[in-house]
């Protein structure tokens, strides 16, 4: 199956009220597992590289391995999606190379650092709406700016700053309207990363309310969730109990995330998590098995370790079962209906 526009899978999961995990990838590993638990959990899925994630594995590896993974999965409907875009120029770059969405994070100026005013925002999210529609590519754009309320985390807020970027439900509304987007990230209180809460969150740092707020003035608009990693644990002690040094923290429960299904998230995604599962298997064999030296011994458990997570994860937010069912969509088709 070719890799399909984003649009259609969210379109789908809206229609059937489930969440779709994107997970970002930057090596065959990862991409691997994620086909992996795609596979055994017959679930849709969304692939996400980074600026970051480009560049460490080279757009040509990286495509020919989409390439490969559509190729080898034929029952499996993918969206290949550039996250965190933080130009119209790196979105017109991921789309030349195939990817089927792009997101324009114009929350941040063209540094992904600094938060942009609601001007810029729109202007460059229109650019990249008009250019990616017309050829049926799909766009995610963000509103607020993410950042932990508990620690500031993420765009490099302080506490105070992140709860003023919060994302401003009129401003939500409005946004939508001026820039034809096909998802919006919300910034909720969540941050990048594996730090994101000192304690169990409750509504005061994860502000699940105000995503009910954006979804009753936006019942259209596909919501998506970043920053959200759950942070277990289990993950945390395995690579402690092998010689890492991670500190305590937590992360979004999966029941917050199922809450936000409920109201309008179709797109939760997911990166920490993934690193923290394949860390923490690499680890161990080093730690277990210091003679070992072949990158298969310790790159096989780590992939599958990705893979049960990854699993899980497909399971809790409801895509698993409907791989066979989304209506595949051709990018040429997409575009006529725009
Ligand atoms: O946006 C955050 C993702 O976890 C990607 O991270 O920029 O280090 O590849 P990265
Ligand atoms: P995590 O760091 O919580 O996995 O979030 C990833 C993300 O939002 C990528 O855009
Ligand atoms: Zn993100």
């Amino acid at each position: 199956m070719p890799l399909i526009p984003m649009r259609v899978m969210l379109d789908h999961a809206a229609e059937n009220d489930y969440g779709v995990g994107a997970f970002n990838v930057n090596n065959m590993e990862q991409i691997q597992a994620i086909m992996m638990a795609a596979t055994e959990t017959n679930s849709p899925v969304i692939v996400q590289a980074s600026r970051g994630a480009r560049s460490y594995s080279n757009d040509n590896y990286l495509r020919h391995l989409m390439l490969a993974a559509a190729e080898l999965n034929p029952n499996i409907p993918i969206a290949m999606h550039q996250d965190h875009g933080n130009s119209p120029e790196t979105c017109f770059s991921a789309i030349d190379q195939g990817f089927t969405s792009v997101m324009m994070d114009g929350s941040l100026q063209a540094d992904g650092k600094t938060p942009s005013s609601y001007e810029y925002n729109v202007d460059v999210t229109k650019q990249v709406v008009a250019k990616a529609h017309a050829i049926g590519v799909t766009v995610e754009a963000e509103i607020g700016c993410l950042g932990g309320i508990d620690d500031g985390h993420g765009a490099g807020l302080s506490e105070d700053e992140a709860a003023e970027h919060l994302t401003d439900p009129d401003e939500a509304e409005r946004f939508v309207k001026d820039t034809g987007c096909d998802a919006l990230a919300v910034a909720i209180g969540t941050s990048h990363g594996a730090y994101k809460f000192t304690q169990k969150p409750t509504g005061d740092v994860l502000k699940m309310s105000l995503i009910e707020e954006i979804h009753r003035r936006l019942p259209n608009t596909h919501l998506v969730m970043h920053g959200s990693s759950s942070v277990p644990r289990e993950l945390l002690d395995i690579i402690n109990q092998y010689g890492g040094q991670m500190k305590e923290s937590y992360g979004v429960p999966v029941e917050a995330i199922q809450q936000g299904i409920k109201h309008g998230v179709r797109k939760i995604n997911v990166d920490t998590d993934n690193r923290l599962a394949i860390t923490g298997a690499i680890r161990k064999v080093f730690a277990e098995q210091p003679e070992k030296f072949d990158p298969r011994d310790y790159l096989k458990p780590a992939r599958i370790a990705m893979a049960e997570v990854v699993k899980a994860r497909m399971i809790a937010f409801g895509q698993a079962g409907w791989a066979d069912k989304v209506p595949v969509v051709s990018l040429e088709e997409m575009a006529r209906k725009y």
